[in-house]
């Protein structure tokens, strides 16, 4: 029953949050995820709000005041996803595709692993379980990290993140951390002319396709980018989930299959290495000469297979 609960959707009624009581402590990340998503994400296209996996504790707060926001500005249905909280709500399965993403991650930074493997088992339900059907991989995808980690944490973070999204198809995606001068572990013992509580936020992402050494990243070998953010305003200004530079890859292998088909695709030239080994090359062919050209348009090179 555990699992059912866990793989159901859930309509929130706004209604209901406006009861909630809400500390204001600690909610900036959950205003810049907000500001995030009305800036970036399609009006009318479903958001999707995955909780963070795994038992809650101070984080309940915050994510109570993001919903209840969202609610507020009325601009997208939203669905929440792990509803393990005590909310009303319409449980039912939807098949609209999905307009954009917010996952939210919490617990202790030396626990990062854990909360990797969390995120893996929500992202691969989204996909495969019950809402299979609305999965949207060209969506757009926020995680907002509710832990202050230090920069060591972050990357491996993001790092992991980015490339689990990258194994999925999706590759506009940002993760968004809140940053105080050094991270909760070391509490600034500078005496320094800045305010103790420097706090700004931290976008991390990646762009494949960027150069040639950024095509199609090993396990853990994804080139996370980092922006400091520290007023709204950049926010507003920058297309953040840009950088998917499609028009030209740099490059990097696409690797098409084809099946013989005269005269579109015609029979391969066979070159031998040596006497057991060889490689097929599609030269010819009316579909092989348009993929040419179409693959030197995006400067990427062209791996034709059957
Ligand atoms: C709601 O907030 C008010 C003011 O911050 C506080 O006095 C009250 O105890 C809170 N109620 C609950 C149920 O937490
Ligand atoms: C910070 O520096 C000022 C002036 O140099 C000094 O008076 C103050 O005690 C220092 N504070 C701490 C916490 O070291
Ligand atoms: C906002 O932050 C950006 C850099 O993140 C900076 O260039 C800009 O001047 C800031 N704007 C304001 C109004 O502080
Ligand atoms: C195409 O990709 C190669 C390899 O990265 C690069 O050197 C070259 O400048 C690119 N061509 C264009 C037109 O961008
Ligand atoms: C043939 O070439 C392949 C690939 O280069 C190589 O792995 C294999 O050992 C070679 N076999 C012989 C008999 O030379």
């Amino acid at each position: 029953m555990v699992v059912l609960k866990f793989m159901v959707f859930a309509t929130i009624s706004c209604r209901f949050l406006w009861s909630l009581n809400t500390s204001r402590d600690d909610f900036e990340l959950m205003d810049y995820t907000k500001l995030i998503s009305e800036e970036h994400f399609a009006v009318g296209h479903p958001v999707v709000i995955v909780l963070p996996h795994g038992e809650q504790g101070s984080g309940n707060n915050a994510v109570f005041y993001l919903i209840k926001n969202l609610c507020a500005a009325v601009r997208w249905p939203i669905f929440v996803f792990n509803a393990r909280y005590e909310m009303e709500a319409n449980v039912f399965i939807e098949t609209h595709k999905h307009g954009s993403y917010i996952i939210l991650l919490s617990g202790p930074c030396q626990d990062w692993e854990e909360h990797i493997s969390g995120f893996r088992q929500q992202l691969s339900i989204l996909r495969f379980g019950n809402t299979w059907e609305s999965w949207n991989p060209r969506a757009k995808f926020l995680v907002s990290v509710m832990s202050d980690c230090p920069h060591f944490y972050t990357t491996l973070i993001s790092r992991a993140i980015l490339n689990e999204f990258w194994s999925h198809g999706v590759v506009k995606a940002l993760v968004l951390f809140k940053k105080s001068s050094e991270g909760r572990g070391k509490k600034s013992d500078q005496n320094t002319s800045h305010s103790t509580q420097d706090t700004h936020m931290e976008i991390q992402t990646w762009f494949p396709y960027k150069n040639s050494q950024r095509c199609d990243p090993a396990e853990g070998t994804v080139p996370v980018k980092v922006f400091t953010i520290r007023n709204f305003s950049y926010i507003r200004g920058n297309d953040i989930f840009k950088g998917h530079f499609i028009k030209n890859l740099h490059g990097c292998p696409i690797r098409v299959h084809v099946r013989i088909y005269q005269p579109f695709v015609n029979p391969p030239k066979r070159f031998w290495l040596n006497d057991s080994y060889y490689y097929d090359s599609y030269e010819d062919g009316l579909e092989i000469e348009l993929l040419r050209i179409i693959g030197k348009s995006l400067n990427a090179s062209l791996v034709i297979v059957d």
